[in-house]
């Protein structure tokens, strides 16, 4: 019985010392991330929900932009994206865990924001510019979230992690750059032309 118990113990989650917190510090939640590997998958737990979301709302967006180029942009980025939420998939299997979507709050309002500039210009070669801009906050979000990912994961030693992480983070990088060309090239002069 006693044998039993301080088994029981050390596999126990250890609580979260006691903290006193000065004024105007946010004091932790009772399940804050205590180290580390706590946070690396509270992140891909975020990233796990946004990319989810960016598969709906990618149609919604190729649905309104009217440049060819610009639908075969947002396209192709959809299958980037679904095989980005396999990668995580993955990732979460490389660190023993299961995979959870957690709202990012940062995605959910960026979406919205997308949304909201499609009410606010004519369909045409504007929207197609203000979907640029939207879906490229978007991007930079990911790039920003994958790089940190990255680097928590190599601190923490899960190599083969870095490597699916890193491939997420070269086609962000590779949907912003191809998003820059799009509008220098078929849609931003075109709209300027515009009043
Ligand atoms: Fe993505
Ligand atoms: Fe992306």
């Amino acid at each position: 019985m006693k044998t039993t118990d301080s088994k029981k113990e050390t596999t126990t989650k250890k609580a979260a010392p006691k903290q006193t917190v000065a004024k105007g510090v946010t004091k932790p939640k009772s399940n804050a991330a205590a180290g580390l590997a706590e946070l690396f998958e509270d992140s891909l737990k975020d990233i796990y929900w946004a990319e989810k979301a960016l598969t709906k709302a990618l149609p919604v967006m190729a649905k309104n932009a009217t440049s060819p180029e610009l639908i075969d942009a947002i396209n192709g980025h959809l299958i980037e994206t679904e095989e980005q939420i396999t990668r995580l998939e993955k990732v979460f299997e490389l660190i023993g865990k299961k995979a959870t979507a957690k709202k990012c709050d940062a995605m959910e309002g960026l979406i919205e924001e997308g949304k909201g500039i499609l009410e606010e210009t004519e369909i045409g070669v504007v929207r197609d510019a203000g979907i640029i801009a939207a879906s490229q906050k978007i991007e930079h979000y990911e790039i920003a979230t994958y790089g940190t990912l990255r680097q928590f994961a190599e601190t923490l030693g899960y190599q083969e992690a870095v490597t699916l992480l890193e491939q997420t983070l070269d086609e962000e990088k590779g949907a912003d750059k191809l998003l820059t060309e799009v509008a220098v090239n078929a849609v931003n002069l075109e709209a300027a032309e515009l009043e």
